[in-house]
């Protein structure tokens, strides 16, 4: 059941509100298909999706709701073949960059908290959607929904801003992808007693011995089985490669708070990033969604554009061709 083909899913996530998981989605999506990717990008922001409005899309004809209510088939049915015009002052939902597919956004009551089978079906639906690029544009917070997005992705650009709060946000949620990889893989594993410690490494507060990710190695290679159990968490850091992505970046001290954020990952999660990616604070974002228009389009050659268009490069640079190894695993 799994795609062939060369699907290549990133989350665009950050659990703080607002630092710009939406602007960076619906730009890269147009920066990778103006390099000729064929590329869908996903509004998972369920019940509050508004990525519709950042693509310049007023009213769509399908969305997620259609998908959950078993009103179509296939994910497939719902993607709305977008043509984006560069450089065009009358963009609109007929102009034409090709190869960008949207899915917008359910909002029917209860769709952000997707029963279990739902979210299978929706995850392997992901998986088998004939793109190169599948961008997640994922909601605020840590729910399992969110996270369970991001395990299933094999990129994750992990938005934040400099401010402290965004900062601490963003490690706390890297700890718990952490901590749910971990579970899947203990649970595989039938270590009980893996897993109960694991429990108890959550709260540092009350368990102080567990504080760095180290320490509990250490705890964990002295149980039974604890050999193996150690070698998957090394594993399971070593595999996350999470990439940062730091948003509205104004002075030279913002940008060391990718360094700040780095060092406290590396220290307490043993976690490195791939690449800490820099965006700026720009007013053509905010000028942009006034009119909503993209900033690709509306401002082509700003500053946030080029920065995204680095992006993109980045990832194309990255591009892993192979059949989602990760999605075989959770699904
Ligand atoms: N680089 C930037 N420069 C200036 N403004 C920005 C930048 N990035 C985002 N913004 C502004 O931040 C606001 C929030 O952006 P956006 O909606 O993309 O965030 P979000 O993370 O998707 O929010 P939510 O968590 O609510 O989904 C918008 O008003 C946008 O104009
Ligand atoms: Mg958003």
């Amino acid at each position: 059941m799994i795609n062939k083909n060369r699907v290549e899913i990133v989350a665009v996530v950050g659990p703080k509100g607002g630092v710009g998981k939406t602007s960076i989605s619906a730009n890269l999506a147009i920066a990778l298909a103006k390099q000729g990717k064929r590329v869908v990008a996903v509004d998972l922001d369920l019940g509050a999706s508004n990525l519709n409005t950042f693509l310049g899309i007023r009213n769509p004809k399908y969305t997620l709701d259609d998908f959950v209510l078993n009103k179509v088939g296939k994910l497939e049915d719902i993607v709305l073949e977008i043509n984006v015009k560069g450089g065009s002052p009358t963009f609109n939902n007929e102009t034409s960059i090709d190869n960008i597919g949207f899915i917008c956004g359910g909002n029917i009551p209860g769709i952000a908290n997707l029963h279990y089978s739902k979210k299978m079906k929706l995850l392997r639906n992901l998986s088998m959607l004939e793109y190169d690029f599948v961008l997640l544009d994922l909601g605020a917070g840590a729910s399992h929904n969110v996270v369970d997005f991001v395990l299933v992705s094999q990129k994750n650009l992990l938005v934040t801003t400099p401010e402290v709060p965004s900062i601490l946000n963003t490690y706390s949620f890297l700890k718990t992808l952490v901590f749910r990889k971990l579970n899947i893989a203990f649970k595989e594993l039938n270590n009980q007693k893996a897993i109960d410690l694991l429990e108890k490494a959550k709260d540092v507060d009350k368990n102080p011995q567990f504080k760095k990710m180290s320490d509990f190695i250490t705890i964990i290679e002295s149980i039974e089985g604890g050999v193996e159990a150690s070698q998957l968490i090394r594993k399971t850091l070593l595999n996350l490669k999470p990439t940062m992505l730091l948003n509205r970046i104004r002075t030279v001290n913002d940008e060391k708070a990718g360094i700040a954020i780095q060092n406290l990952t590396r220290e307490y999660l043993g976690i490195e990033f791939v690449k800490i990616l820099h965006v700026h604070e720009d007013s053509c974002v905010g000028n942009a969604i006034a009119r909503m228009r993209p900033v690709m389009i509306d401002n082509p050659l700003s500053i946030f554009a080029s920065q995204i268009n680095s992006i993109a490069m980045f990832l194309l640079r990255n591009f892993n061709s192979s059949v989602n190894m990760v999605l075989k695993r959770y699904i």
